[in-house]
């Protein structure tokens, strides 16, 4: 059987297909769990801390209503309210909440930095969004795949549209190689992940049965796709200055009516969100002014279609983060 107690989860890379499954598996049982009102407070008497150094809404939340489900307790620290990073280095930081608490969430820019925390906290890590990597987003994307191909995922057409060398191209790259899906990478030559994971995720499918390939036309990327997946255009940490550079690029790859009727008739579309779907939010509004653009990455058409899974996605951040938590500190 599948034993990850006492391991940190900073990227997909370092789980095997087998514990990536069990991870989904477990929340399977924790979703039922919750939706029938079985308490599982399996963790009373622990304490979990979150770190944030960027902001979040479903990936905080998912992590304080599953430790509050799982009975323990729950400190949030925001970019501003603790001295990490500033007064005293994370370093420094993640060693003194490790003697303190049971488990760290780290939300950051440095990918090498939250593998560095999770070498010296002593307690499992859990990598809450990497300029590299969104692990946790990874189980929770794998759950909503299933839940919508019960027949199973390998064999999958998944593509990915816009800015595939973000944080969730390049997780989203890994997750179809480890678990056997056909992944294509839609965007512009210049947003590629680097060679280096690439390779390293060519190696994983020549075993699962996965490929791995890279386009810049988006309607043959689309034809008879069974995931049609899209992220924000500028991510987190990336200057504003870009939109302007990134709008020009990546207009061509927006998720429109005509790229999912060229989609497998089932074919979901699924973004880990928050989307640019349409510009009633203030950053949304000052790049439709300034760039004359209305819709962005999706077409608010798609993002509000039956074939839209956001919202369920969404939920199962829930589920997932409590499967991991439970998983590694049980
Ligand atoms: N998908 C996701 O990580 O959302 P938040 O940034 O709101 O946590
Ligand atoms: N690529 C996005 C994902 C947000 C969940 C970002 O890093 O801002």
């Amino acid at each position: 059987g599948v034993n990850i107690a006492g391991r940190s989860f900073t990227k997909i890379l370092d789980y095997t297909p087998e514990e990536i499954q069990y991870l989904v598996d477990v929340s399977k049982t924790f979703k039922d769990m919750k939706r029938n009102g079985v308490p599982h407070k399996y963790l009373a008497g622990k304490n979990i801390v979150l770190l944030f150094e960027k902001t979040s809404t479903r990936t905080r939340c998912s992590f304080e209503v599953a430790g509050n489900d799982l009975g323990m307790g729950v400190t949030y620290l925001d970019p501003g309210s603790s001295q990490m990073g500033k007064k005293e280095s994370i370093e420094d930081t993640a060693r003194v909440l490790g003697r303190m608490y049971d488990g760290i969430e780290y939300r950051g820019f440095s990918q090498e930095l939250v593998e560095e925390l999770a070498e010296k906290a002593g307690v499992p890590v859990w990598n809450g969004l990497t300029d590299e990597f969104h692990p946790t987003q990874m189980i929770a994307d794998l759950l909503t795949i299933e839940e919508n191909f019960p027949m199973g995922v390998k064999g999958l057409k998944f593509v990915f549209f816009g800015d595939t060398r973000n944080n969730m191209g390049n997780s989203l790259m890994v997750l179809c190689a480890k678990m056997g899906m056909h992944f294509v990478g839609c965007g512009p030559k210049e947003l590629r992940p680097t060679d280096e994971l690439i390779a390293t995720c060519e190696k994983i499918a020549a075993e699962t049965g996965a490929t791995i390939t890279f386009t810049d036309d988006p309607k043959a990327a689309a034809t008879d796709a069974d995931v049609l997946y899209t992220d924000i255009w500028v991510s987190m940490g990336e200057p504003a200055e870009l939109w302007a550079e990134r709008i020009k690029e990546l207009k061509p790859f927006q998720v429109n009516s005509e790229l999912m009727g060229l989609a497998h008739k089932d074919a979901i579309f699924m973004h880990c969100l928050p989307s640019f779907h349409d510009t009633k939010t203030t950053i949304g509004e000052d790049v439709a002014e300034k760039f004359g653009i209305k819709e962005m990455e999706v077409t608010d058409e798609v993002f509000e279609s039956r074939q839209s899974k956001v919202f369920d996605e969404a939920e199962n951040r829930m589920h997932t983060i409590k499967a991991v938590m439970y998983a590694t500190l049980k």
